[in-house]
């Protein structure tokens, strides 16, 4: 298949075209940084400069192309976080998602590409009330923080678009990222203490290592039908359970404990929300009908192993 992916350079991009190239599939990638077309074609793809909210540039560069299938990994989430402006952290993220999905699909139109792949995210997006964990049938939060509105909409604009377009439309719900390019910040707060136990923290977490994020696309490239699947590890839990265990296994001191009402003096409604109601995942349905496990099926080994590249097998060079 030819696959065009649309923000290849990104923490799971980066992670998705080696195995695509692995797999025999022809790849044309997306940067909107001229100085990383290299990287790009160091992992076996062919680069593209493109500004993914730039619709013409966006139908020319698929036009010339010719995919058979587009994958939509833009985002831009790269800088400094801020839970408490959550709509303006993610006001760059939720443009990509709304406008860059529409450019994306009327140029898959235009083309007559027949399958897109789009990232969406499950966790923060999940009714807090019910059962700890969410299938793709359960609803989303109906009353988020007023700092996410924004940002609940465009996900929320994006899997509409996305599988109700004319063609294979299928948008992957990943959990809390993890692994190389995805962590380092959390475990620094963690190490320094700053990232807390708010209130009894007993919001639940769904992770999925970039790896395993990266299968899940191939597969729904290869085998998924037109819908939304999540894409998370097989372990869904409290933040009490999984952030003191991360503090242990990156050799920190165990995270401190917080009462609600200052978490959210200091860091906001959307941090306490997360910590104390947040709602997990279930990946029964990827597993089920993409044919695919997370190998890191619990964020437990993931953390204590897979948070970093893999190291060299003996014989093999490390570096250049
Ligand atoms: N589910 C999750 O937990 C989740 C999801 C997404 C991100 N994150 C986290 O957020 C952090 C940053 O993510 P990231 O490393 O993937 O970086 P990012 O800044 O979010 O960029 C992602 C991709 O989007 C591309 N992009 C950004 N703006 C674009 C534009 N206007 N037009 C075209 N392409 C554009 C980037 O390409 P260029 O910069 O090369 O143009 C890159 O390939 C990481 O820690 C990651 O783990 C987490």
């Amino acid at each position: 298949m030819r696959v065009f992916v649309a923000g290849a350079t990104g923490a799971i991009g980066r992670r998705l075209v080696p195995p695509l190239v692995e797999r025999g599939h022809d790849v044309v990638a997306t940067t909107s940084r001229p100085e990383k077309v290299d990287a790009l074609r160091a992992l076996g793809a062919r680069p593209v400069v493109l500004d993914g909210l730039d619709g013409v540039a966006v139908g020319e560069a698929v036009a010339r192309a010719e995919p058979d299938a587009i994958v939509h990994q833009m985002t831009a989430l790269a800088g400094k976080p801020d839970l408490r402006r959550f709509d303006r952290w993610f006001a760059d993220t939720n443009e990509l998602r709304t406008k860059g999905t529409e450019h994306l699909l009327a140029a898959a139109r235009a083309a007559g590409v027949g399958r897109l792949v789009a990232q969406s995210y499950t966790g923060w997006t999940n009714a807090r009330s019910g059962g700890p964990v969410k299938t793709e049938a359960d609803a989303f939060d109906a009353r988020p923080a007023r700092a996410q509105r924004e940002s609940l909409a465009a996900i929320h604009f994006l899997e509409d678009a996305v599988t109700g377009a004319p063609l294979e439309g299928i948008a992957l719900r990943f959990g809390n990222f993890y692994g190389p390019g995805a962590s380092e910040s959390l475990v620094e707060l963690v190490r320094k203490r700053q990232f807390p136990v708010i209130g009894d923290g007993g919001g639940v977490w769904s992770w999925i290592h970039l790896d395993d994020a990266a299968a899940a696309t191939v597969a729904a490239l290869e085998r998924g039908r037109s819908g939304v699947y999540n894409v998370v590890d097989d372990e869904p839990a409290p933040v009490t359970e999984w952030l003191p265990y991360l503090a242990q296994v990156v050799g920190a001191k165990p995270p401190r404990r917080v009462p609600a009402w200052l978490g959210r003096l200091a860091a906001g409604e959307v941090a306490v929300q997360w910590m104390t109601e947040g709602r997990g995942a279930s990946n029964e349905k990827a597993k089920r009908e993409l044919d695919w496990q997370p190998a890191w099926s619990s964020w437990r080994g993931g953390f204590r192993d897979g948070l970093g590249e893999p190291a060299p097998r003996r014989g093999e060079r490390a570096g250049p």
